[in-house]
């Protein structure tokens, strides 16, 4: 549904995308994981349209970016990452002018309207001005509009940044929602907790550049089931086990200032890209000590295992819960 072939972009100062090549399927749910400044935003605009490449192809359902232009912009509906919605205007009034837009009929628009915003649980508010609503449904009003044509492809840029972990999870049902019904959708965060949850597949993008692409569980899988964060001489080492037995077997009744949890997607985002090492500075061992180690999957219940969600739970909870060294 989406292909992209060495997708290139070079501003003055910087190059955005160093050659991207990418394979989206229809009806697959793709996030597109990168911290801020890799070149995601700059992606998404390239394939609605919104900037050209500098080099490279992209073709959206069969339809080339460059050369039918028309034919795609019906492909897709875009979220964008700032509110860009007219805040005097009534949900009702910003929605009826995207279907004039995409010349939908009178009649066609009405249905469309009353659908979406079913959809997105706004029906209610369709005659309020947007300067009268949350963040979150204003975010929720984006998404109802670019679902208006019924897009083939929903085009998501950091959908839920800056918004409260309540509402996010919200945002999150209506993703999935909208994926249910058939349409593929390719959705950009920082967030990896919202990549795990959410994608079916996940591209790792770093300065422009994809490191590496697969399942949410693949990466998980490879990395182990349990992980220990150790603190040690005021550096975190993160070692993974297959199965609690060998987790033990390597605690082996030390006292170690550590942190037991499950694996997950931030792990081998660091592993992949060592990312969390340039940022925070010699955390040398994190990634070099993501080796797996052997065993057999073992059952995931479990002693005193802490399960970390997300990349600011592990790091919170990467202190002292079996007692401290020295
Ligand atoms: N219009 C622009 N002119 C010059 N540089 C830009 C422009 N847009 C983005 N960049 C640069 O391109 C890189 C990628 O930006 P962007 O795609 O916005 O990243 P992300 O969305 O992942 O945060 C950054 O270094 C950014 O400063
Ligand atoms: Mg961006």
């Amino acid at each position: 549904m989406i292909n992209i072939e060495n997708l290139q972009k070079k501003y003055p100062r910087v190059q955005a995308l160093k050659g991207i090549s990418l394979e989206v399927g229809k009806g697959e749910l793709f996030a597109y994981l990168g911290p801020n400044g890799s070149g995601k935003t700059t992606t998404i605009r390239i394939l609605t349209g919104l900037t050209k490449s500098t080099s490279g192809s992209a073709k959206l359902n069969g339809f080339s970016i460059e050369d039918n232009v028309l034919e795609c912009k019906n492909q897709f509906g875009l979220v964008t990452q700032a509110v860009n919605l007219d805040q005097e205007l009534s949900i009702r009034q910003n929605l009826d002018i995207h279907g004039r837009l995409h010349g939908m009929s009178r009649k066609d628009r009405d249905a469309a309207i009353k659908e979406v915003l079913d959809y997105v649980e706004l029906a209610d508010r369709i005659d309020s001005r947007v300067m009268e609503l949350s963040g979150g449904m204003k975010r929720r009003v984006m998404i109802a509009r670019a679902m208006m044509h019924s897009p083939r492809i929903l085009f998501l840029d950091e959908p839920t940044a800056g918004l409260d972990p309540v509402i996010r999870r919200k945002i999150w049902s209506l993703i999935k929602k909208i994926q249910q019904k058939g349409t593929t959708v390719f959705l950009t965060t920082h967030y990896i907790e919202e990549a795990e949850f959410l994608a079916d597949r996940v591209a790792f993008l770093q300065e422009g550049e994809i490191v590496s692409v697969n399942t949410p569980q693949h990466f998980i899988d490879e990395m182990g089931v349990w992980a220990l964060d150790i603190m040690a001489h005021g550096e975190l080492v993160t070692k993974y086990f297959r199965d609690m037995q060998s987790l033990d077997a390597f605690i082996n009744g030390r006292e170690l200032c550590c942190t037991k949890r499950r694996v997950n997607l931030e792990d081998a985002f660091i592993a992949r890209t060592g990312l969390k090492i340039a940022e925070n500075g010699g955390l040398n061992g994190s990634a070099a000590g993501a080796s797996p180690h052997g065993g057999a999957h073992g059952p995931h219940g479990g002693g005193g295992a802490h399960s970390a969600q997300s990349a600011h739970d592990s790091s919170k909870h990467s202190s002292n819960k079996h007692g401290s060294a020295h």
